[in-house]
């Protein structure tokens, strides 16, 4: 399986402005939904006499935003909504004029203000003819968005719609599209492939009920979110859990310990970075029965169970073993202790130990882990799952680092 593209379940509000160039978007948008990213197309006015509204709905299966001003749309999702939902508010085309609104902080329509709005990354292709874009003017307004970091793709060079010769055409979808990804992916994890386990598995008795655990997932999906915001390319393979997917990250749902191993097993290529968050059931129904079994002692007393593959085992045993296989000790007790067997037992680079005694961790916010590595132990600050995620992130990203 090929590295997940960092684009993948990106928020990217991609704003069309009015140049020939239009048609290039068309493409863009395809090739965004192709690597997994989640389009919302915001056009300007003049943008739609060159490509109707219509095409980019169908491309996206979103309704396209033109207007602030729109009652029905601004009652879904307001433009200050849609400015946080952004992870990247990409432009192209990018006209002239635009620019120049951008550089000076207009908000005259949807696009500018939900730029203004929105703290998330600004990319930009612009478009425009080669006389406007040796324009002093339009040197200027790059200058101050280059300053403000704000990732310019191209333009090209060649002949233009208007028969000149010159530097302003649009960079080519793929282009555009390869750059975001190697502009954007940055920080310690960037380039970096990151596979993590969460939530529990659920392992059928009959097609009705399952032997299953407390885990709600929190932990597990907080690190993916953690991974994708320090750069990694992550893949989150999850157990059945009610909670959203983190920006950025390839989900695979899985509901039993088996489907989980193969899940892994087809991510494992070129992985740097597995975690084991998951609650896999160290057990399950030797013979699920394909019907309802009925509610007699004989039929439910006797549920015969085998044991699971251990995944993370396998992760560390395989041939394609990531640099890092870092596990989790859940405990009740002897929590250090039973946490550094489990690292030396299934032949980890580190384990995250957290006591669940009286079940008080699952399905809360915050948390307190210490990490272990050989003879060292290392109790992180107690926190949301969040905070604990990015510190425990942080720190895998400098053990990787001091490995490779
Ligand atoms: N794990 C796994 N596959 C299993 C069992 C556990 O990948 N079948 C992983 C978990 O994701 C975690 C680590 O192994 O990273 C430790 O899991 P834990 O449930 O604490 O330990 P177990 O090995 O199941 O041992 P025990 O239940 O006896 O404590």
């Amino acid at each position: 399986m090929t590295r997940t593209s960092w684009l993948q379940n990106r928020h990217i509000v991609l704003g069309v402005t009015g140049g020939i160039a239009c048609y290039k978007a068309c493409e863009l948008t395809r090739e965004l939904g192709r690597r997994g990213a989640l389009v919302q197309i915001v056009m300007t006015e003049a943008a739609t006499a060159f490509v109707s509204p219509l095409t980019f709905q169908a491309l996206t299966n979103q309704e396209v935003r033109i207007s602030v001003l729109d009652a029905k749309a601004e009652a879904g999702m307001s433009h200050i909504e849609l400015a946080r939902w952004a992870d990247l508010i990409l432009i192209a085309p990018c006209t002239a004029n635009t620019l120049a609104q951008l550089a000076t902080g207009q908000a005259s329509d949807l696009l500018t203000t939900l730029w203004t709005a929105s703290e998330c990354d600004k990319a930009i292709a612009p478009s425009m003819n080669q006389q406007m874009w040796k324009h002093v003017q339009t040197r200027e307004n790059l200058a101050l968005l280059i300053d403000l970091g704000v990732a310019v793709i191209g333009p090209d060079s060649g002949i233009q719609a208007c028969g000149d010769i010159g530097s302003g055409r649009m960079t080519e979808p793929m282009e555009v599209v390869n750059t975001l990804e190697s502009q954007l992916a940055r920080g310690p994890l960037a380039h970096r492939k990151v596979v993590i386990t969460a939530g529990p598995t659920y392992e059928p008795i009959d097609p009705v009920r399952y032997l299953a655990n407390r885990s709600s997932g929190k932990m597990g999906f907080a690190l993916a979110a953690a991974a994708s915001r320090l750069g990694g390319s992550v893949t989150l393979i999850s157990g059945p859990a009610h909670l959203e997917t983190p920006s950025g990250v390839a989900r695979i749902d899985i509901e039993t310990a088996q489907e989980m191993l193969v899940a892994v097993e087809n991510s494992l290529d070129d992985t740097d970075i597995f975690i084991g968050a998951a609650a896999v059931c160290d057990m399950r129904p030797a013979k699920p029965s394909t019907n309802k079994l009925k509610k007699s002692i004989d039929n439910l007393s006797t549920i015969a169970l085998t044991e699971n593959v251990d995944v993370i085992q396998a992760v560390a045993n395989d041939r394609r073993r990531p640099t890092l296989v870092i596990g989790f000790a859940a405990e009740t007790d002897s929590v250090l202790e039973n946490a550094k067997e489990k690292l030396l037992a299934k032949s980890l680079d580190a384990v995250i130990a957290n006591c669940v005694a009286n079940g008080d961790i699952f399905g809360l916010d915050n948390t307190q882990v210490t990490l272990i590595q050989n003879d060292m132990e290392n109790p992180l600050t107690p926190g949301t799952k969040a905070e604990v995620a990015m510190e425990i992130m942080t720190f895998i990203s400098k053990f990787l680092s001091k490995r490779i």
